[in-house]
């Protein structure tokens, strides 16, 4: 078996972490070929004759097999994505906030130059959960998904609640962790939370939503009064991304903070662990557990996408066309 050359884009938390798994899993088929990062002046775990500063001439290269990206920036990510796109390659990328704002685009892309773009490690870390909707779900109509899809909020929420640490010094240690993004902002306020929700949309219910159409607030928006309340009523609480199918077919996302009582499937989802709950029409609800953020976890992902990859698997987005064709149906039906 040939080893198939990766190109990677980045070399951050996820980037090292995917490096690092295949530094040490001898026997999988993938190597490393280039490593293209932005600034030369940084200093990195790697000799500087590893990496490449320069993206086009990373892209045009033949020789790698598939291309990974890795990189924090959206903007930049989106650049390197669709360019690659464009020339029909199998890609790879992390980045939650590039595919929940331009997923239409990307599917477009791959229609018509025959590339394929996998993205597992974009929404709930380690937990294979694009892939359970889009394939062991892919029949059954799904009446809600709701979760917790940043470990950082979470990991913040547990050490309050556990710990009683001070908010400031629990965001810190997420961000000394690897867990937090560059601009931790977008994980407090619940703007990670709401570009996973409406990846996981996309593949759950088959509606592609932009981000703007869902509101969110995030644990930021939580005062000490409200820690208080959930303390003395023996609930902790999380913040929950959830979308929902109305009895009139309208789907309803929404990131919140929430009460979780012991009942609750994700009071037992803690630290920087993601969980979803799918509730399926006929198997009823199963929660999903596994780590949400980190570099080991989001690299596992991305390594399970390189591997399905290179195994020719692309998603089927099955739900999105049944949606699309929807519409004329539901009003034949109604007419009769
Ligand atoms: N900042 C993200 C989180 C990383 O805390 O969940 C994983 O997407």
């Amino acid at each position: 078996n040939r080893i198939l050359k990766i190109g990677l884009f980045g070399f951050g938390c996820v980037g090292q972490g995917l490096y690092d798994i295949l530094a040490r899993e001898k026997n999988l088929p993938f190597q490393i070929e280039k490593i293209c990062v932005k600034d030369p002046a940084k200093v990195r775990p790697l000799p500087a004759e590893e990496f490449s500063f320069n993206p086009e001439e990373v892209l045009a290269d033949d020789q790698l097999d598939l291309l990974v990206e890795a990189i924090s920036d959206a903007t930049e990510a989106y650049g390197i994505v669709t360019a690659a796109l464009r020339k029909g390659r199998r890609v790879v990328t992390a980045n939650k906030k590039l595919v929940a704002y331009h997923l239409p685009e990307l599917l477009e892309l791959q229609e018509q130059f025959g590339g394929v773009l996998l993205y597992e490690a974009a929404v709930a870390g380690g937990i294979p959960i694009i892939r359970t909707v889009e394939e062991y779900f892919s029949n059954e109509p799904l009446e809600r998904v709701h979760g917790i899809l940043n470990g950082s909020s979470n990991y913040i929420l547990s050490q309050i609640f556990q710990k009683q640490k001070p908010y400031a010094d629990a965001l810190k240690e997420a961000q000394d962790k690897g867990f937090a993004e560059l601009d931790p902002w977008l994980d407090v306020a619940g703007a990670d939370s709401r570009h996973k929700l409406c990846i996981l949309t996309a593949h759950a219910f088959g509606r592609t939503l932009a981000p703007q159409e869902v509101a969110f607030f995030g644990i930021d928006s939580l005062g000490n009064r409200d820690l208080e309340f959930a303390r003395q009523n023996g609930s902790t609480i999380k913040l929950v991304a959830s979308v929902h199918l109305t009895p009139e077919g309208e789907i309803v996302p929404l990131v919140l903070p929430s009460l979780v009582g012991d009942a609750d499937d994700l009071k037992m989802v803690e630290q920087e662990f993601n969980g979803v709950v799918v509730q399926g029409g006929y198997s009823g609800p199963q929660l999903f557990k596994g780590k949400g953020a980190g570099g080991h976890p989001t690299g596992a992902a991305v390594l399970s996408d390189v591997i399905s990859i290179s195994n020719g698997y692309r998603y089927g987005y099955k739900k999105l066309q049944q949606r699309q064709a929807e519409p004329a149906l539901a009003l034949d039906f109604q007419i009769e």
